[in-house]
C-alpha cells in the first residue's frame, strides 16, 4: 500500500494505547496516521488524549441510538467511512462490535487483547483469570476482529510477559501494557504496509508490501 494510510481508533477506558500510536504516528517515516477517535464514553479519558495529540474525536454513546448496538455500530462506520478511514483499532474498546460495523471493515479492524489468545478470550477480566489460572506465561494478542466468537480473529502478533511470583492483577497488567505499547503500533504498521497476508485464519507477515498484496 502506498502513501500514509488514515487510521480510526475505537476506546472507552484510558487511551494509553492510543497514546502509543499517535506517539509512533508522528514519526514521518511511519505508515498511519490516526484521523479520528472514536468512543462510546463521553467519559473516555482517551477523548483528551486524541485532544493533546490534535486528533478530532467524538462520542457516540448508544444511548443516543435507542440504546440499539447495532444502529449505534452503523452510525460509526459511516462516520469513519466519511472521515476516510482504511483501518480501524480498537484499542481498549469495551463493547463487542455488532456486523453492521464488521462488516463495514472486513480484515481492517485490529484488537489488542492483554492475554495470549485463545486463552482467556471473551471478556473484560484476562489478566485476574490468567493469575487465578496460573499460568506462567501471559501476554498481549493483536488480532483482526471478524464475526463470530469474540477474540476470535485471525493472530496477527503476541509479546509474551512472563508471569512473576509477587504478581497481582494490577502488576501483571502493566508490563502487560508495555508490551501492546509496542504490539499495537508494530501491528498498524504491518497492515498499512500491506505486509500482513491471510492465509484461512492463520496469518502470515510478508517481508515486504509486494508479497503481501
Ligand atoms: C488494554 O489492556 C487492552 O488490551 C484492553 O483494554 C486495555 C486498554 O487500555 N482491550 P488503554 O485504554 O489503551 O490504556
Amino acid at each position: 500500500m502506498s502513501g500514509e494510510v488514515r487510521v480510526g481508533v475505537l476506546v472507552s477506558g484510558r487511551g494509553s494505547n492510543l497514546d502509543a500510536l499517535c506517539r509512533a504516528a508522528a514519526d514521518p517515516g511511519y505508515p498511519g496516521r490516526v484521523v479520528l477517535v472514536i468512543s462510546n464514553r463521553r467519559d473516555a479519558m482517551a477523548l483528551e488524549v486524541a485532544g493533546r495529540w490534535g486528533v478530532p474525536a467524538e462520542a457516540m454513546p448508544v444511548s443516543r441510538y435507542s440504546h440499539d448496538d447495532r444502529a449505534r455500530d452503523r452510525a460509526m462506520g459511516e462516520r469513519f467511512r466519511e472521515a476516510g478511514v482504511a483501518l480501524v483499532v480498537c484499542a481498549g474498546y469495551n463493547r463487542v462490535l455488532t456486523e453492521p460495523f464488521l462488516e463495514a471493515y472486513p480484515d481492517a479492524i485490529l484488537n489488542v487483547h492483554p492475554s495470549l489468545l485463545p486463552a482467556f478470550g471473551g471478556g473484560m477480566h484476562a489478566v485476574e483469570e490468567a493469575l487465578e489460572y496460573g499460568v506462567k506465561i501471559s501476554g498481549c494478542t493483536v488480532q483482526l476482529l471478524e464475526p463470530g466468537v469474540p477474540d476470535g480473529g485471525p493472530i496477527i502478533l503476541q509479546r509474551a510477559v512472563p508471569v512473576r511470583e509477587d504478581d497481582d492483577a494490577a502488576s501483571l497488567l502493566e508490563r502487560i501494557h508495555e508490551q501492546e505499547w509496542l504490539a499495537v503500533p508494530e501491528a498498524v504498521r504491518l497492515w498499512c504496509e500491506g505486509r500482513i497476508r491471510r492465509d484461512g485464519r492463520v496469518v502470515r507477515i510478508a517481508a515486504t508490501p509486494e508479497e503481501g498484496s
